[in-house]
């Protein structure tokens, strides 16, 4: 059995495809793999497909090719007669990297099934030629989130670097009932880049302005200089047009219910709504579901969010 963690940008999304730095950490729930005999398929239950790798060209079975294929690249490795079965303790399809940590988990499974155990540089390599797949150009945030856990800084450049102390940061998360469109809305921001250039990289600099903020914030646990960063960093992404009338209807809502901040986190163009309302959970929640929206509440970060941890307690 391995495990790999979900994730959620707190601040910074699509300024980090260009550079910028962006927060983001592990959630608590993610995905987990269960090696079991068999020929070489993905199986993953809850969607009832098992496949063998590019078997039919769907996403799923070339990710999983990809995944076969660079694993069998790593030194000593023998090809072991099993399936892996995939089961996910996060919504797919919603900016909470499902699919990274699917990658994740099940690249780590079929080394450990195969004789070899994985670093993390191949462990990402591996994560990133799947991600590469699912979604054209990701930064990688999704993925190094799901090796490394924890919560901290990511940038293109450096990887993620953990915020000293471990923060936690309790969020609820909306779903807008809308898939999110991560490939279509960084298409659009590639678009705005290249029309209107200075406009665009005023707004990724903002964006970093925010980002850098709220982490010497969340060192001094001020979450309400967080929760206003997440406000701002709201308004960024919708003039960056990768809002939409639920993300901008779920926000107004947390905040009328005493949200500190509320924005949407990941590609966006639907998928997923945080809020930071400590002590207003409740009432954030209530407004959302009054108004047809589902949710849960998370703990973001903490010292304990690290996959490898959770992949022992399991074992
Ligand atoms: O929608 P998600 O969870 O895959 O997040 C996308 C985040 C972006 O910054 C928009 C794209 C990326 O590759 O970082």
């Amino acid at each position: 059995m391995t495990f790999a963690p979900g994730k959620v940008i707190l601040l910074g999304e699509h300024a980090v495809v260009y550079g910028h730095p962006a927060l983001a950490g592990a959630l608590g729930d993610g995905v987990d793999v269960e090696v079991v005999p068999g020929e070489g398929r993905l199986r993953v239950p809850a969607w009832d497909v098992a496949v063998l790798p590019g078997e039919g060209a769907t996403a799923l079975s070339l990710a999983w090719a990809a995944i076969c294929e660079a694993v069998s690249r790593v030194p000593g490795y023998a090809r072991p007669a099993v399936d892996l079965v995939a089961r996910f303790g996060v919504p797919t399809g919603s900016g909470l990297g499902s699919s990274a940590a699917l990658s994740v988990a099940a690249a780590r499974a079929l080394g450990e099934a195969g004789g070899v155990s994985l670093g993390e540089l191949a462990l990402l390599e591996i994560a990133m030629a799947a991600e590469t797949v699912f979604h054209g150009k990701p930064s990688g945030i999704d993925h190094a989130v799901a090796a490394r856990g924890g919560f901290g800084l990511f940038t293109r450049a450096a990887g993620l670097s953990p915020l000293p102390g471990g923060p936690r940061v309790p969020l609820v998360i909306g779903h807008t009932g809308r898939a999110r469109d991560t490939r279509g809305r960084v298409a659009r921001v590639a678009e705005l880049a290249s029309e209107r250039p200075g406009e665009t990289a005023a707004h990724f600099a903002a964006i970093e302005a925010l980002v850098r903020r709220a982490a010497a914030a969340l060192l001094e646990e001020d979450l309400a200089t967080v929760g206003a960063a997440m406000n701002d960093n709201q308004e960024h992404l919708a003039a960056l047009e990768v809002s939409c009338p639920e993300i901008d209807r779920m926000c107004d809502l947390a905040r009328a219910a005493g949200a500190l901040g509320a924005k949407l986190t990941g590609g966006g163009g639907g998928g997923c709504v945080i809020a930071l309302a400590p002590g207003r959970e409740e009432a954030v929640q209530a407004a959302w579901t009054a108004a047809g929206f589902r949710s849960f509440t998370t703990v973001v970060g903490g010292r304990d969010a690290a996959p490898a941890i959770r992949a022992e307690a399991r074992a």
